[in-house]
């Protein structure tokens, strides 16, 4: 594996907590150049120090889910970079109303804004970088299990990921004869900013604890370790995949 020198756009970062900042770090720790790309300027106090933090060369604001921003990011990445080897998609957003509550009372706003940020912004964010992405480009996006099953008070948010496991096997279709690898890391319940909208977390976690076969949860590291296997030339071979993250407990029946 070489990451040394590889120019990462990493989109998600909120706080020290978001799963974006534990594989910006990774990702400098093996040598990579970062840039951010951040929500709104609601976030700058929090992002900046951040972006110092993982010796950041630059730290640009983009809303994704207005074409024209994700375009002009990209031109202004283009003054500093020759080119993107990687990107990280770290993003989801469903209106909190949305969630923990009975899934037939979803409203049809609730639904499409769910559906854009969380899954359109995928394919938007690709389809602006093609110009700009080296030959052999990787593209990882994050997503969880509730796509799959039931998870309580998840709600939009699930189908939201089950569309997105879709997107991504559909992108890797369609890139790969470009050269070019998508895939999901399926991350176990960590608490951040976005996790802490969705009720009974703490439960969750204390649950998985006692039933997963690693009898733990997952932690930034977990994630960040397993994301450099996913963008790096060590999964090669791999796309359209959604690796589990999740200390194991999505092989448990009960
Ligand atoms: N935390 C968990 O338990 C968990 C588990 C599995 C998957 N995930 C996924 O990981 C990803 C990151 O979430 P996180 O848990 O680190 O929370 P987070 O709140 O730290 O990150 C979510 C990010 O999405 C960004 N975002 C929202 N709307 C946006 C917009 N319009 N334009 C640009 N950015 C926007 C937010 O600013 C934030 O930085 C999400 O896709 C989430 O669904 C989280």
């Amino acid at each position: 594996m070489n990451l040394a020198g590889k120019n990462v756009l990493i989109y998600g970062i909120a706080n020290s907590h978001s799963i974006a900042y534990g594989i910006a770090k990774e990702l400098q720790n093996q040598g990579c150049n970062i840039g951010l790309s951040y929500a709104s300027q609601a976030l700058i106090k929090r992002v900046l120090p951040i972006a110092e933090e993982v010796g950041a060369k630059f730290c640009l604001e983009c809303d994704v889910s207005k074409d024209y921003e994700i375009r002009e990011l990209y031109s202004q990445i283009a003054k500093q970079w020759d080119k993107i080897d990687i990107i990280v998609h770290s993003i989801a957003y469903a209106p909190k109303d949305e969630l923990n509550l009975d899934f037939h009372n979803t409203s049809r706003h609730g639904f499409i804004v769910a559906m854009d940020i969380s899954v359109y912004s995928l394919i938007a964010v690709v389809r602006e970088a093609m110009p700009y992405l080296s030959p052999d480009a990787s593209i990882l996006t994050l997503t969880y299990y509730g796509s799959q099953k039931v998870a309580p008070n998840y709600g939009v948010m699930g189908v939201a990921k089950a569309a997105l496991e879709s997107a991504v096997r559909y992108l890797a279709y369609s890139l790969g004869e470009h050269g070019i690898r998508i895939n999901a890391l399926s991350a176990g319940p960590i608490r951040t900013l976005s996790s802490s909208a969705v009720s009974g977390l703490s439960q969750l976690q204390k649950r998985i604890e006692k039933t997963a076969p690693l009898a733990r949860n997952i932690t930034l590291e977990d994630i960040a370790k397993s994301a450099v296997y996913l963008v790096s030339d060590l999964s090669s071979g791999v796309t359209g995949e959604t690796l589990y993250v999740d200390a194991g407990i999505n092989i448990m029946a009960y």
